[in-house]
Parts: C-alpha cells; structure tokens; sequence
C-alpha cells in the first residue's frame, strides 16, 4: 500500500492516472458493447470520450506533479542558499573575532581560508599578499581538498595575478593557467587542477595588499560565488592591514622597551662610576686639607709672637675654610655611601630611631629647650642604617631651623598619603618659600645663609636618595617664619590609590 502511495505521489504518477483511466474506459466500452447492448449507447462514443477524459486526467496530473517539483527544488535552493549565507557570516565573523584578538595577519587568514574554499566549492583557495615593489606575491593562507599550508614561503611573479592596475581599481581577473607563460608556475598550478582561476583584489584604505585567488577546472563564476570573495576580500583586507598595524606597534614598544632598558643599564653603569670617582676624589682631597689645617695650626702655636693681629685673622680664616671644606667633603661622602650601600630591608621601629636622635641633638647642646612629641609604634620596612640617616637628617633640620623660634616645637608621626604611610617631621621653625620646595632635596641647595644657619645643603639630598631607592619619595611644606613639614614614604604608592 505505501509503495502504491509513493507512487501516487513519485515521478510515474501522470502515467499511473493515464493508465488507470484508459483501462477504465475500455472496460466501459466492453461492457456497453458486449454486455449491455443498451440502445442509444454507442461504444465508439464511450470510447471517445473515456479517452478524451484519460489525456485530460493525465494533464492535470503532470500538470500538478511539474508544480511540485518546482516547489521542491525552490525551497531545497532557498535552504542552501541559507546555509550559505550562514557559512558567509561565519567565515566574517571568524575574521572580527581573530582582529579582537589581536592575531597576526597568518593566523587571521590562516583562519578562513579552508571555510572560504568549501563556501566557493572551489578545489582550491589561495590569499596571497602582494610585493608591489618587486613586483611579487607571497602566499598568506592557501586550502586545497585536503591540506591547508599557513605562513609564507610560496613566491611567485605577480604576472599570476592578472592586470595589476585594474585589481587596484577593484576588479576582479580571471586568468585562463592556459594563456600564461610556460614555466613551472604554470605547470604546478595545472598540475594541481587548475585550468581558469579568478583574483579578487584585496584593498584597505585605498591600497592593494594582496587578493584572494581561486579556481579549478574550466567553467564559469558564479555570481554569488564572485559576491562572496569579493566581501570577504574586503574583510580580510582590512584585517590583515589592522593586524600588520598592531603587529607594529607591539614590535615598536617592544623596541622601545628594550631601548629604554639599555639606557638605564648605561645610566646606572655611568652613574656608578660617578660615584665612585666623586667618592675618590672626595676621599683624596682630604689629605691635602688636613695639611692646610694642620701647617695653618702649626703656624699658629709656633709663630704666634712672629705673627701680627691680621696674619693671625688671615691664618683663622684659611682654618675655618679648610673646616668647612672638609664638612662638605664629610657631606658627598656621606651621600656617596649611601647611594652605593647595599639595600637590607627588614623591620624598624621609627618611633625608637626617632627618639634616639633627638637623645643626641638634646645632648649636643643641653641649654636648648625644645618641645617633643613622637608618635609611638611607628614601624616601616626598610633598611635600619639608612632610615636612620633620613631621620637624624631631618631631625636635624628641624633642630637647627628651630633654633631662633621663641617656644621651639617638633613632632614625628605619620598620616597616610597615596594609600601609604608617610612619616613627617614638621617644627615651626624658620620655614621656607613653597616655591623652592623642590629644590630643597637637590645637592647645595640651600635657602638660608650660612651665617644664619650653617649647613653644606647636602643633608635633603641625601635623604631623597635613600627614599627613592626604597622606593617611596620625599616633599616639604612651609612657609617663611611659618615653619615646615618634611614628609617621606618608604615604598611606591598603592596601585588601588592611583587609580
Ligand atoms: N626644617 C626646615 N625648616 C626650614 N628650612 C629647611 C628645613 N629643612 C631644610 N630646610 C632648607 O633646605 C635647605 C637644604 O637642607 P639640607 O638639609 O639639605 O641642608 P642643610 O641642612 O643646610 O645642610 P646639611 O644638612 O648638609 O648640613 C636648608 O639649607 C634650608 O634652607
Ligand atoms: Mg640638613
């Protein structure tokens, strides 16, 4: 029964309707001819007509059965021609997905071709990028059936690719591998199978970069077929331009990088052997000066009677310039160290090391009346002996631009600056002008006369070496006669608190 139904319904079913009709009326011819006999019924008529109805049955029947067909073939092209379309937004899709990642011009090509060639139903599919310069082009991504070979390596003449300038104008070629020059591109590329072949051009930003080549035996491109290379040409034209351009910039930052890190090397080996010429030459100079120092005095005890009132004054200022020689040259070396000395980090109780200077400023000159307040429990990671040094400096200052104020006072503690500790040491001292505040921590220089308060001007600078190669850094605030807060932190601000 289902097989009868499946022939209603197949290709013979016309032919089934025809047959069945026609057998019909011959029956019904025979019966009324020999059986019936009725008169007025003529079996030639019956005839007549059962054949006439049998032609027309048989008509319908085609008729419908042609209009299935059509209807069948239309929605099997219309599904293909949906599958397609998926597999073309696939193979564009791949492409934006491969550009976000950020993938090199190989892989974003590498990634599409063997797709694109299945959608062209082509035996092979090549992207090839152009060398216009030489006048050669170089495969990207090629796929044939059964392998797909990513990267270059293939070089071959740009004469494959047909007429260079109308591809720059957008269109497309195709080249018959019959009509090209004989030589051994020609027999590979008829040897693969390939007797006609189209170019489409690849252009970003009004530049042709390569083309997307395909083919296989003789025939002709479709239009869709030609459609789809075309955009996905365009696709991977601006891809592979944004590929080569991130591939570039990497490459320069990387060189950048690379330049910067020699630069640093350099400046590190130089200014090591800075310091340690600066520190030899400080070091050799004392000699000399202890000389001067030591005849100046010598001439003072043994030839006072020879000496006059002015010899004596000249003879007390060259020992006071010696003095003072040797402070500064106490002062670099003191810096040099402590820019050579190796880094030991390890806990330290700021709080004690604070207490312990101000122990020996009181002691220096006991007649000094100065107010105190240390914060307790200040603890920071950092080298003991150089922290130290910064806050005996400090320390120091704040003692000595104190030393003039009616009611001195000086505190220590730590406020959270950047989301870290900075520790402070302010005084309402003498103070200074906001506007040299950066000035303050550089070599020499200093904004109160030595006559007023003495110093070599070495001391902040020292204390900014030591914080920068802990990491943290150091800033000052005050104002003339309004004294001054010196801050420092010991390591580099949070990144939490920088953004
Ligand atoms: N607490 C402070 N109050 C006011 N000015 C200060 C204070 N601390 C430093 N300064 C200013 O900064 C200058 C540089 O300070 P720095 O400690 O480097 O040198 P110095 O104290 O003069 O000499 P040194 O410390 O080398 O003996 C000082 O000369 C002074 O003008
Ligand atoms: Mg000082």
């Amino acid at each position: 029964m289902k097989v009868f139904a499946a022939r209603l319904v197949g290709p013979q079913a016309p032919y089934i309707v025809l047959g069945l009709s026609l057998a019909l009326t011959l029956v019904a011819t025979a019966y009324v001819a020999f059986v019936a006999r009725a008169p007025g019924w003529h079996p030639a008529a019956i005839l007549l007509v059962g054949v006439a109805v049998s032609g027309a049955l048989f008509a319908i029947s085609r008729a419908g059965r042609s209009a299935r067909v059509k209807a069948v073939a239309e929605l099997d092209e219309a599904q293909a021609a949906l599958a397609r379309h998926g597999a073309r937004l696939r193979i564009l899709h791949e492409i934006d997905r491969a550009v976000a990642a950020e993938e090199s011009p190989e892989k974003v090509a590498g990634g599409v071709i063997q797709p694109l060639r299945e959608l062209l139903g082509v035996p092979r599919a090549i992207v090839n990028m152009f060398d216009l310069a030489k006048g050669e082009v170089e495969w990207l991504a090629a796929a044939g059936r059964r392998r797909t070979h990513v990267g270059p390596g293939v070089r071959y003449s740009m004469r494959l690719m047909g007429d260079v300038q109308a591809l720059k104008q957008g269109e497309p070629q195709v080249i018959d591998t019959r009509a090209l020059p004989p030589g051994p591109e020609a027999d590979a590329l008829l040897t693969s199978g390939v007797e006609l072949y189209m170019a489409v051009p690849m252009i970003a930003g009004g530049e042709l970069i390569g083309a997307i080549s395909f083919g296989g035996p003789r025939g002709p491109f479709p239009r869709e077929q030609v459609s789809i290379a075309m955009e996905v040409a365009t696709q991977l034209a601006i891809a592979i331009m944004q590929a080569r351009l991130y591939g570039r910039v990497k490459r320069h930052a990387e060189e950048l990088e690379a330049r910067v890190g020699e630069r640093t090397r350099e400046l590190e080996t130089a200014n090591k052997e800075l310091e340690a010429f600066s520190y030899s030459v400080s070091h050799d100079l004392r000699a000399p000066l202890r000389h001067i120092d030591g005849f100046s005095q010598i001439l003072l005890d043994t030839y006072q009677d020879k000496l006059d009132e002015a010899g004596r004054k000249h003879l007390g200022t060259v020992r006071n310039a010696a003095k003072r020689m040797s402070d500064l040259i106490d002062a670099l070396l003191e810096l040099s160290r402590v820019s050579r000395a190796e880094l030991r980090r390890g806990p330290v109780n700021l709080s004690d090391v604070a207490r312990a200077a101000i122990g020996e400023l009181q002691a220096g000159e006991p007649e000094r009346s100065v107010r105190w307040e240390i914060e307790d429990h200040l603890t920071a990671e950092g080298d003991a002996r150089l922290v130290r040094v910064v806050i005996d400096n400090l320390l120091g200052n704040a003692w000595k631009f104190t030393s003039k104020s009616p009611e001195p006072r000086i505190a220590f503690g730590a406020e959270q600056h950047d989301g870290v500790p900075a520790y402070f040491v302010r005084d309402n001292g003498a103070g200074f002008d906001m506007a040299y505040a950066a000035k303050l921590f550089r070599p020499f220089q200093r904004l109160h006369g030595e006559s007023e308060f003495p110093g070599t001007g070495i001391g902040l600078a020292t204390v900014h070496r030591i914080v920068t190669r802990h990491g943290g850094r150091a800033w000052a605030e005050g104002a003339v006669r309004g004294g001054a807060t010196f801050f420092f932190t010991l390591k580099a601000p949070s990144s939490a608190a920088r953004r």
